[in-house]
């Protein structure tokens, strides 16, 4: 009787050999398309702004900031990181003091005579600068309540910067109000990082509610970007298993570029550092990377699509 398997089961004598994928399954269980390495940009300029946005605290937004800031400046990219956060994390994660910081964002928002080149700083990586914020900035969101359009300060205070950067990278804070907003309304795209952990599929519904009506009502331009998998551990069944449920609810939005969980993180955090300068050949780092390729392809598709 012939063998009706249509494999060898594996032996010591005969090793399984792999017949010749056709491509290979990334870990969103999509065939992992390939991604160039960028061109270098003759000239910098008409900065594409994108918000990373998650109402849900700890998912890995202040992370994405700083290292997919760095991994695009790597790239040539001319950044800004705009810390919209009045914990701070995003200047503190890069070596800033936010008891020693003679202006913030705050000012910018708030005070007429005070210019985005009085509070730009460098961020410590070339080619990349920041807004820093710290508590001031908490202040704000009940203070705008009060300005006329209030929903556009940061879009009108963030202009004078967009002939100087090619990507401007907007750190929001864990919630879905007046900040938020602003940032929604100053971008053009946006990035969801999600914990890939079940608990973390809630809220998303909201979030989307969110920029549908900031993009019905107040930036018809702005569009996801992408939904980022992060602290993924792909050894678990479940990480995998909420990877499935992200691909089946948000389809090709899903970046096939997803964060692994690991230490390293929270380690560069304290030497107030992207990963990839504290740890340049890590796998963070290089996911980092990657996710740069990924957004520099996805967003020019968009752009030469609209011409
Ligand atoms: N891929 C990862 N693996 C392990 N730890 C991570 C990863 N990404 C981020 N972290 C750690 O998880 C914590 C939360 O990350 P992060 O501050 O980026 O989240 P956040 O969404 O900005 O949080 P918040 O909502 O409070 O602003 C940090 O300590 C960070 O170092
Ligand atoms: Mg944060």
């Amino acid at each position: 009787m012939t063998d009706p398997l249509p494999f060898r089961p594996r032996t010591e004598d005969a090793p399984l050999i792999e017949p010749k994928a056709e491509a290979v399954l990334g870990p969103t269980g999509r065939p992992m398309p390939f991604l160039p390495e960028p061109g270098p940009v003759s000239e910098h300029g008409k900065a594409r702004i994108i918000s990373m946005c998650n109402q849900k605290g700890g998912v890995g937004k202040t992370t994405t900031t700083i290292n997919l800031g760095a991994s695009l400046a790597e790239y040539g990219r001319k950044v800004l990181l705009v810390d919209f956060d009045p914990q701070g994390s995003l200047s503190v994660g890069l070596g800033l003091n936010p008891h020693e910081m003679d202006l913030s964002i705050y000012n910018l928002l708030m005070e007429r005579d005070v210019t985005f080149e009085d509070v730009v700083v460098p961020s410590g990586v070339p080619g990349m600068d920041l807004l820093p914020s710290n508590i001031d900035l908490s202040a704000a969101e009940v203070q705008l309540v009060h300005e006329v359009a209030r929903e556009q300060t940061l879009q009108r205070v963030l202009a004078p910067a967009i002939d100087k950067y090619d990507v401007i990278l907007i750190d929001c804070q864990p919630s879905l109000g007046l900040l938020t907003v602003n940032a929604l309304t100053a971008s053009d795209g946006v990035i969801v990082p999600l914990e890939c952990e079940y608990f973390a599929l809630r809220g998303v519904a909201l979030l989307k509610t969110t920029i549908d009506k900031v993009q019905e009502r107040l930036n018809p331009k702005l569009e996801i970007d992408g939904v980022l998998g992060t602290m993924f551990d792909g050894r678990t069944l479940h990480s995998r298993e909420v990877m499935e449920r992200l691909v089946h609810a948000w389809g090709d939005k899903v970046f096939h570029t997803v964060i692994r969980r690991t230490i390293k993180f929270s380690d560069s955090t304290v030497a107030g550092e992207p990963i990839t300068s504290y740890a340049s050949s890590s796998a963070g780092a290089e996911s980092y990377r990657q996710l740069a390729r990924e957004v520099l392809a996805r967003v020019s598709t968009s752009e030469s699509a609209r011409g």
